[in-house]
């Protein structure tokens, strides 16, 4: 396998099929051209790309909860129950683990149990052991559109199975979906598997079906600079791009910091569109995500609220086209309809409550959205530039690098070596930069800032200053101050 940022063949494509769809018998039932024509009667309303757009154009953040259990009629209900009682306005199917991780002989163990104990007993949907006509009965028995959502470093099957089932969009991506989520998974092929998913969905687009696509933001949603998601989101909307997907959602996990959070969702679209045109992909639709909070959650329902409820402010005075919702089960684990309804409805109410502000011409929001775009530019065009001019191979090489370096990542093909922490007002600084391709300037810039929290802190920059952040959250506070202010 030599990896280039180049459309799979047809041959190789076709080939690649046979062996995907043999990986379990629901394969068999997926028909690519019935599948083409039963997608092309989902109504426009009910299809992800038409209502995100919409959205979008009237400057409205759509809600979004993450949701999924084993059975499809109890997931009907779930689901039912989320757009009615939580009033969301897109849906989610949340994959169980080990459909992530291709083992479906568990999973059908796990669908069998849980009919006989009349419990789910999967943390979420195994839509592949489902298959295509299950998967069918849940898209159609809802009113919004249904989005897959996972963590699946080989998701070829379950896109073919889901995308054939009448769901119209596809979350995830060849880094987005390996580096935070896999150890021992090689980036060459996860890249390579998500080319396939990719031009899986190109093949829908090229048949006049649009399917949205959305690389996975947050990574490992832990103190992870805007620059680095925004690089990997990039280089993902890139690739995606070249297999012939037309409609992009980015994504970018809250931070804490409002200047940063709505610079970041900013900067984000400006980038990826950028980006995209200037690789000759003009016709590529950009819309955005932010992601709540994806830290360490209070165990205190009514303290989990206010985290919510900060994320859906971040999100609406940025203008995100949508907003994944938390709940206020979060620390304890899958939540109950009812948390998950209760986050969705403390969201609506404060995205409503601020429609109309918008701190996107601010000018500290300029400032701070200039720094995250030269930063990601810089990680951006080192990637190109070691990839010989493509992206896939820059993408390999400038993980193994440390161009691109994604902080507690579990993954070994990822270089490990920045430190993020707090700055003074609670933004994502870097204590070490690690191999990051930046300027002096740029280096600068973030040893100032935490020099400054020092000096206030009266200790030294350390890595205790990172542990303390990472559960200042779960006690009460953005910042982990010593004195906990
Ligand atoms: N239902 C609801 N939320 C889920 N999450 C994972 N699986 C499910 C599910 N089946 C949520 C976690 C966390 C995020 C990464 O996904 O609670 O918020």
């Amino acid at each position: 396998m030599i990896l280039k940022n180049e459309k799979l063949s047809d041959d190789l494509f076709s080939k690649l099929r046979q062996e995907v769809l043999a990986q379990w018998p629901t394969g068999r039932d997926v028909d690519f051209e019935e599948a083409v024509k039963s997608q092309k009667e989902i109504p426009a309303a009910k299809r992800f790309s038409a209502k995100l757009d919409k959205a979008d154009k009237a400057g409205r953040t759509l809600i979004q909860p993450r949701a999924g259990v084993a059975l499809p009629d109890e997931h009907i209900e779930l689901l039912r129950f989320l757009e009615t009682e939580g009033e969301a306005d897109l849906l989610p199917t949340t994959i169980d683990s080990y459909t992530r991780h291709n083992r479906y002989k568990e999973a059908e163990a796990g669908v069998e149990e849980s009919r006989k104990s009349n419990r789910s007993l999967l943390n979420g949907f195994p839509a592949v052991n489902h298959g295509v006509a299950l998967c069918r009965k849940v898209t159609s028995a809802v009113k919004s559109p249904v989005q897959v959502r996972h963590g699946t470093p080989d998701a070829r099957l379950l896109a073919e199975i889901t995308l054939a089932g009448g769901f119209t969009s596809f979350e995830g991506g060849g880094v987005s979906y390996n580096i935070p989520y896999a150890k021992e998974h090689s980036l060459e092929k996860t890249i390579y598997d998500w080319q396939y998913c990719d031009r899986l969905t190109g093949l829908y687009e090229e048949a006049g079906v649009t399917i949205n696509r959305e690389p996975f933001g947050p990574l490992t949603g832990t103190l992870v600079p805007p620059c680095i998601s925004h690089a990997v989101a990039v280089l993902e909307s890139l690739l995606a791009a070249a297999q012939g997907v037309r409609h992009l959602t980015v994504g970018y996990g809250q931070c804490g910091n409002v200047i940063q959070d709505v610079a970041a969702i900013k900067s984000l679209r400006k980038v990826t569109e950028a980006y995209l045109r200037e690789h000759g992909f003009d016709e590529v639709v950009v819309t955005t995500v932010l992601h709540q909070w994806m830290g360490g959650f209070p165990q205190d329902e009514s303290k989990a609220f206010g985290v919510i409820a900060w994320g859906a402010s971040a999100a609406a005075l940025a203008g995100a086209t949508k907003v994944i919702v938390k709940t206020p089960h979060e620390a304890m684990g899958v939540p109950t309809k009812e948390a998950n309804a209760a986050g969705l409805k403390a969201t609506r109410q404060v995205v409503s409550m601020l429609a109309d502000q918008s701190l996107l011409n601010l000018r500290e929001v300029n400032d701070e959205a200039a720094v995250i775009e030269e930063e990601t530019r810089a990680i951006l065009n080192s990637a190109k530039e070691l990839g010989g001019g493509d992206f896939a191979l820059g993408a390999v090489r400038a993980f193994a690098a440390g161009i691109i370096d994604v902080p507690f990542a579990p993954s070994k093909y990822n270089a490990g070596k920045i430190l993020p922490a707090r700055d003074m007002n609670g933004a994502v600084r870097l204590l070490d930069t690690g191999n990051l391709p930046f300027t002096d300037a740029l280096k600068k810039f973030h040893k100032d800032k935490l020099e400054e929290r020092g000096k206030a802190e009266r200790r030294p920059v350390s890595f205790q200053m990172v542990v303390d952040d990472i559960y200042a959250i779960g006690k009460g506070h953005l910042v982990g101050h010593p004195q906990g202010r």
